[in-house]
């Protein structure tokens, strides 16, 4: 096949934009070994993930950067630098008050008893949003330090200089910088409860994200992360951890046996790992391994613990997402490690949890918004676990055809046989569409085009390095 210099530009751009990004979700949870990503060894099946990862990176940035600050509500502390949330299915009953008059929303949040209601999010419970501006925070240093190890040149200062910004405007500046305990998580409200609650220590569960991101900065060499801000957040890290070690509700929540659990030792390992302590992370990803986890999967793949909520499909992704986080904290801990074999009372591993969880039916339970939820799982079980057959290839392309483009991508290679084949050994070229971004917000769009997927994507793969090739080697091969 010869190609002019025309239609060699027109190819080489039509695969440019036509690599699939996606837009924005946020993952539940997850843990990326900094190792991987700093050898930068990313197949030519990841350059849709990693312009998504570009896009993402400068989405996730807009509104930063964060603090606890920013809350117009001050905890019963008096110190707005102490993290405040409110937990999301309680709700006032003030029917036996004796109010005579129509209570303000700040008399009701302290007088009426508030009474639970799984899975009916009170709506007002985000006008204290501590929560979504840690998740806020969590994903754009996530994603940003991520696009730092891509960029080249100006732009990847560019990157470096919001993570940093980001990570102390919420850990370390004095006039912004958040108290390191949860004491107000997750405050049910009302006459009993001005006091934190055990759940509320899943608020920070992202912090399994953060510290990806801060070891990718530490082991990478980042000039603008530097040792001195790394024995600042360690400092800061190192309190928090005393607190989620010794204070009642935190152990409480540590001992909770459904994914609550799961979530505590995500953040409690990674948390050890970020302080250098990776004795400590395993010895915290063994506990819950050898306790909570015995308990959360039957021989079928069931997690019962899960399917008595009210949204059982979403919580049945949402712990497969803590159980894999926690399994990953652990490889990285102790690289011989077998967590992966690791089996329940009844016999049954991580993969076992997924492939029950595949049969679910969202819509069975009015949960079809949840059911990409599930779609990281699927990439991160069918990485560990192969993927003999192509099920979890083919669970993907039927539920998002454009799933090549999902940053999850990434770090979970490599994945089916067909899309692993395009494997490479360098890094990124700089002709890569992901090196070339800027890093502006992309995201608000569905997947840019489909184009890159299947034997189709192979075949324009192929014609694109005939063409480079035959460049590369000299006009005389061409006829112009
Ligand atoms: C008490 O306050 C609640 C909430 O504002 C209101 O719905 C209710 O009608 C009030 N009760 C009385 C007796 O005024
Ligand atoms: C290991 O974990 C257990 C249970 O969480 C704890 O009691 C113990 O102190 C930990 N040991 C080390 C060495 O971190
Ligand atoms: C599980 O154990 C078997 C036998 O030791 C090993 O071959 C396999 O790689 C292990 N699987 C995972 C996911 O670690
Ligand atoms: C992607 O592929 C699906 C299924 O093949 C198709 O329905 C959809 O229109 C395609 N989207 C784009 C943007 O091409």
């Amino acid at each position: 096949m010869r190609f002019t210099l025309i239609q060699c530009t027109t190819l080489v751009s039509v695969i440019s934009t036509a690599v699939a990004q996606v837009s924005f979700t946020a993952y539940a949870n997850d843990f990326v070994d900094p190792d991987y990503i700093l050898a930068k060894n990313f197949g030519a099946n990841t350059q849709a993930a990693q312009a998504s990862i570009m896009a993402w990176a400068g989405s996730t940035a807009v509104g930063g950067p964060w603090s606890v600050m920013d809350k117009n509500v001050t905890p019963p502390s008096g110190n707005k630098h102490d993290y405040m949330s409110w937990a999301p299915y309680w709700w006032p009953d003030c029917s036996k008050v004796g109010n005579t008059t129509e209570l303000t929303p700040e008399q009701i949040w302290v007088t009426c008893p508030y009474v639970s209601r799984d899975g009916q999010f009170n709506p007002d419970g985000r006008l204290v949003n501590d929560v979504g501006a840690f998740q806020s925070m969590s994903e754009a240093v996530f994603y940003n330090t991520l696009a730092w190890v891509f960029a080249t040149g100006d732009s990847k200062t560019s990157y470096e200089n919001i993570v940093v910004k980001f990570l102390k405007a919420w850990f370390l500046d004095d006039a912004t910088k958040m108290n390191p305990n949860l004491a107000y998580g997750q405050m049910q409200r009302g006459p009993t409860g001005q006091v934190g609650s055990h759940t509320g220590v899943l608020d920070l569960k992202a912090m399994a994200k953060v510290t990806s991101a801060i070891l990718i900065l530490r082991k990478g060499g980042s000039t603008q992360w530097t040792s001195d801000l790394d024995n600042q957040l360690i400092a800061w890290t190192k309190e928090y951890i005393t607190w989620l070690e010794t204070a009642e509700i935190a152990i409480e929540e540590a001992l909770a046996t459904n994914n609550h659990g799961t979530f505590y030792y995500n953040q409690l390992a990674a948390l050890k790992v970020l302080v250098n302590d990776n004795a400590g992370a395993k010895n915290a990803t063994n506990t819950y391994f050898n306790t909570l986890y015995m308990n959360q999967i039957t021989a079928s793949g069931e997690q019962p613990l899960e399917a008595v909520r009210t949204r059982p499909y979403h919580y049945h992704s949402y712990n497969l997402a803590a159980m894999i986080t926690n399994a990953r904290i652990e490889k990285y801990a102790d690289p011989s490690s077998t967590v992966w074999n690791k089996t329940t009372a009844e016999g049954a591993t991580i993969k076992t949890a997924l492939d029950f969880a595949l049969g679910l039916s969202a819509s069975a339970t009015g949960e079809s918004k949840y059911v990409e939820e599930l779609y990281p799982n699927v990439a991160a079980v069918a990485a560990v676990y192969g993927d003999a057959g192509g099920k979890y290839d083919a669970f993907l392309k039927q539920g998002e055809p454009g799933f090549m483009g999902e940053p999850y991508i990434l770090w979970n290679q490599p994945f089916a046989l067909d899309e692993a084949s395009g494997r490479v050994t360098s890094t990124p070229s700089s002709s890569s569409p992901a090196t070339k971004s800027s890093g502006k917000s992309t995201s608000t769009g569905k997947a840019v085009s489909n184009s890159t997927q299947g034997s189709g994507a192979s075949s324009i793969r192929a014609s694109v390095w005939v063409c480079i090739s035959a460049l590369t080697l000299g006009a005389g091969f061409l006829v112009f």
